[in-house]
């Protein structure tokens, strides 16, 4: 099977497999117990502070371990606004769904929530945000203002340094959703934001481990009650592997970022072969957003197959890619971020390539020779299904 699915979730690297057994067998211990056993566990959790805090260019004391990306998006979106049913929390459309989901429980719940639609090209313009700020006064109560570095289906880098610079001046607190950003960009783009938030599980480290990175604990408020852990920001037992595995994946991706020219090549190369391929077999292929991004993500639209379609097809042909939000996969719905971008017609065939640091050559011709055979068989199909009437 060929792997064109990192955006999904990257597969875990061989030292950090290595890492997590090795954790799981000596490291079992409760890290908050004062005993050298749980001692053991803990200097897993110190490590891997640290190691991340290098990565996200942040203090090691800054750094809370959260399950993963979903959670700690939750922390950063509910603390502002907790224990007042008022405020204003400005978020782009096309946020992650563990972004957009609480801010729409907190609209519910009373704070004021101003949805700002991207640009065609998947970009979030600068002045739309400035426009939502404008007028607010100190008696709107908190604002906060989320905006994720990476979109993680068109791979478009937003203006997270401008916007957060903008929302500063406004007194505005920032949150930037850096899950498929973090190892990939220079972190001094979001090195001002209040809260910042990475996952594990896409920088090649295991799943059920995340961080939320902030400029002060002390604004946070805990969704869970009940320990001592994480200063008790963050409470229950941890699991020590989880966090050894966290810091060897932190570590490589601070010693060579999980995209570069190579992958970037790949998959310029994959695009332009996917218009041709589409030209040959009667499909037009749009490429979905031109402003600028990462080198990792291709997010094509080809005309007269749908995602899912699609997708299914390349599975059959051994090449795993996804339509629609990879965290809805499964899920009907075309892609939500290719809707607010080019409309629903567009985002109903679209689908989503990424590559990552394994990826080859021989990847991509295989792939590409994958979409050759499945959109040839498409075509024979859809042309003998009009025959038959
Ligand atoms: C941009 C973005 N934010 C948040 C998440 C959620 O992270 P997790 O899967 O660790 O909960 C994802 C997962 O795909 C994502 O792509």
């Amino acid at each position: 099977m060929i792997y064109l699915d990192w955006n999904a979730t990257a597969p875990p690297h061989e030292d950090v497999c290595t890492a997590v057994a090795q954790a799981l067998a000596t490291s079992w211990g409760n890290a908050a117990s004062v005993h050298r056993v749980g001692q053991r566990a803990r200097q897993h959790f110190d490590a891997a502070r640290a190691e991340l805090a290098a990565l996200v260019g942040r203090h090691p004391r800054d750094v809370l371990f959260t399950s993963g990306g979903t959670e700690a998006n939750n922390l950063a979106l509910r603390s502002p606004f907790a224990g007042t049913r008022r405020g204003v929390l400005i978020v782009s459309a096309i946020e992650h769904p563990s972004v957009l989901e609480p801010a729409r429980a907190l609209e519910r719940e009373g704070v004021r929530l101003h949805i700002v639609p991207p640009e065609p090209d998947g970009r979030i313009a600068v002045t739309r945000i400035a426009a939502a700020l404008d007028g607010l006064a100190p008696a709107d109560g908190p604002v906060l203002v989320s905006l994720q570095a990476v979109n993680h289906e068109t791979g478009v880098l937003q203006p997270v340094h401008e916007v957060t610079a903008l929302a500063h001046d406004r007194r505005a607190l920032v949150h930037v959703d850096a899950v498929q950003a973090a190892g990939k960009l220079d972190p001094r783009l979001w090195d001002a934001a209040d809260f910042v938030v990475v996952a594990s599980h896409k920088l090649r480290g295991p799943k059920g481990i995340g961080a939320l990175v902030t400029l002060s604990a002390s604004d946070l408020q805990p969704l869970l009650r009940g320990g001592s852990q994480e200063r008790g920001l963050r409470p229950g037992t941890q699991d020590a592997a989880l966090a050894a595995g966290f810091r060897v994946a932190c570590a490589r991706a601070s010693a060579r970022p999980l995209v570069d020219a190579e992958t970037e090549a790949l998959r310029d190369r994959l695009e332009v072969e996917l218009v041709r391929l589409g030209e040959r077999h009667g499909a037009r292929v749009h490429r979905n957003g031109t402003a600028k991004r990462l080198g990792s993500v291709a997010n094509v639209s080809v005309c007269g197959w749908r995602g899912p379609e699609l997708a299914a097809a390349l599975d059959l042909e051994g090449v795993a890619i996804s339509s629609g939000s990879a965290c809805s996969a499964g899920s009907a719905e075309p892609s939500s971020v290719i809707t607010a971008m080019l409309g629903r017609a567009r985002a109903e065939s679209a689908v989503r390539i990424s590559l990552g640091q394994a990826t080859t050559e021989g990847d991509v011709d295989f792939a590409l020779a994958a979409f050759d055979r499945a959109l040839a068989r498409g075509g024979a199909e859809r042309t003998s299904g009009s025959g038959d009437g």
